[in-house]
């Protein structure tokens, strides 16, 4: 195989690490990010381009001979990044990781995420879709569930579409403020009701070409801002992998009941997809539930699961473009990966950027990807709620945490806040 020009579309921590990771492929030439942060700027080329601006992005692919590209974040595919360069860029060794419209639209719309479920027999819950015209249905349908209410915007919310709700004249208000008053805009005209389900959330990643698959270290993501999980939802405080009580009977249902009908539903729906899928489980009395489909990898669930990765990652990537997918060898670490997020204080509310980081040269037993940093003068400054992922490596789970908080408290920076019960319920 011959060598190749990446480039990494994000500026997160899930960029920082996917551009760790392709750095150290034996295939890879050079690497572009656009437009990175301070992180991503160590090891490859940041370009200043904003994520939405496909022109842009077009121009640096053809004038670097770009053959690679790797979308991070949702939203440029769902606004179909890949339909836009597959027509625009006519080199037959030209391959984008992430589906084009048409697949993204499993995590752009709930609704058709759900119907997609439904269709091909993917256990999820119970739900109904509500929409101005049959608003007046939903107390009898809101009436049939046991609380709590779980209400979903249909369309891409910046994580903040999913409200659940104890009361059931609150789910009534905030349905109304929904549709009605579009609380979340455009994206929730239409909302997606379902039945609230009680378990433990699993985040399962998934490489597919659309017809075969590889499965990727499961993550266990915690979402809320406060310790014992409470407080606000956020983009995640910290991730570890593998997940403990996944053992080889659970993993195999996960495989039979919800991955193999889920890529054989992309095939049967003639949904050529290339790319991750992320599928957000919840284990229900030992039976996963598909709560969610999202269209790339978490974060920072890949601040967790790469460091685990063995294999040439751009390796497979370029097996995906030959369909031999199958033929590439996944070895992955046995070793637990930890992830602890820090993050600016008053995220995800209100927070002060601009703050000087210091202490990150005297770090030598963790990884550190940036999420919301950059460079300004000779400093590294916060630009962003979520700063810096912490991720260290162990035989055992707690020594793994042990090491991520020991560098933790060797980063400084002001307002800097973090989750210290990272892994605490396993
Ligand atoms: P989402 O934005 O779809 O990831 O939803 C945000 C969070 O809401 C999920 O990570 C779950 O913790 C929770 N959630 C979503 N759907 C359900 C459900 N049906 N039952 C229980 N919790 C849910
Ligand atoms: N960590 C959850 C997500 O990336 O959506």
């Amino acid at each position: 195989m011959e060598s190749h020009k990446v480039l990494i579309i994000g500026s997160g921590g899930r960029e920082n690490a996917l551009a760790w990771k392709i750095s150290q492929s034996k295939f890879c030439d050079k690497l572009f990010i656009a437009p990175g942060n301070a992180g991503t700027s160590f090891l490859g080329e940041n370009v200043e381009i904003s994520i939405s601006d496909f022109g842009s992005i077009r121009d640096l692919i053809l004038s670097n001979k770009i053959t690679v590209v790797i979308v991070g974040p949702e939203d440029p595919l769902v606004n179909g990044l890949h339909d836009f360069l597959s027509n625009e860029i006519k080199n037959d060794n030209f391959i984008v990781i992430g589906p084009k419209k048409n697949g993204a639209i499993l995590e752009g719309s709930k609704e058709f995420a759900k119907e997609f479920m439904l269709r091909h027999k993917i256990p999820t819950a119970r739900y109904r879709t509500f929409n101005k015209k049959n608003i007046h249905e939903a107390d009898t349908f809101l009436s049939s569930l046991n609380p709590p209410y779980v209400l979903k915007a249909d369309g891409l919310a910046a994580g903040k579409g999913v409200l659940i709700l104890p009361d059931l004249n609150e789910a009534k208000k905030s349905l109304e403020n929904m549709i009605l008053n579009k609380k979340f805009g455009q994206a929730s005209e239409k909302v997606v009701i379902e039945e609230h389900l009680k378990g433990i959330e699993v985040s399962s990643f998934v490489l597919t070409d659309g017809e075969t698959y590889k499965i990727f270290p499961m993550a266990k993501d915690y979402k809320r801002v406060g310790v014992g999980d409470t407080g606000l939802n956020t983009g995640g405080m910290g991730a570890i992998s593998p997940v403990p009580f996944v053992d080889q009977k659970l993993y195999k249902k996960i495989e039979n009941q919800v991955i193999q009908p889920t890529i054989r539903g992309l095939k049967k729906d003639k949904i050529d997809y290339t790319g991750f899928l992320f599928i957000g489980l919840m284990i229900v009395k030992d039976d996963p539930y598909v709560i969610e489909y999202n269209v790339r990898l978490g974060d920072p669930e890949t601040e967790a699961i790469l460091p685990r990765i063995e294999s040439d990652l751009l390796e497979i990537f370029l097996k995906l473009k030959s369909s031999k997918l199958q033929t590439s060898n996944l070895k992955v670490s046995e070793l637990f990966s930890s992830t602890v997020m820090t993050v600016s204080k008053g995220y995800p509310e209100k927070y002060e950027k601009g703050k000087v980081i210091r202490g990150l040269e005297f770090v030598n037993d963790s990884f550190l990807f940036h999420s919301g940093t950059k460079k300004e003068n000779q400093n590294i400054v916060t630009s962003g709620g979520r700063v810096i992922a912490v991720t260290s490596m162990d035989k055992q789970l707690d020594k793994a945490l042990e090491k991520s908080y020991k560098t933790i408290s060797k980063i400084k920076f002001q307002g800097k806040t973090f989750r210290n019960d990272i892994g605490f319920d396993l």
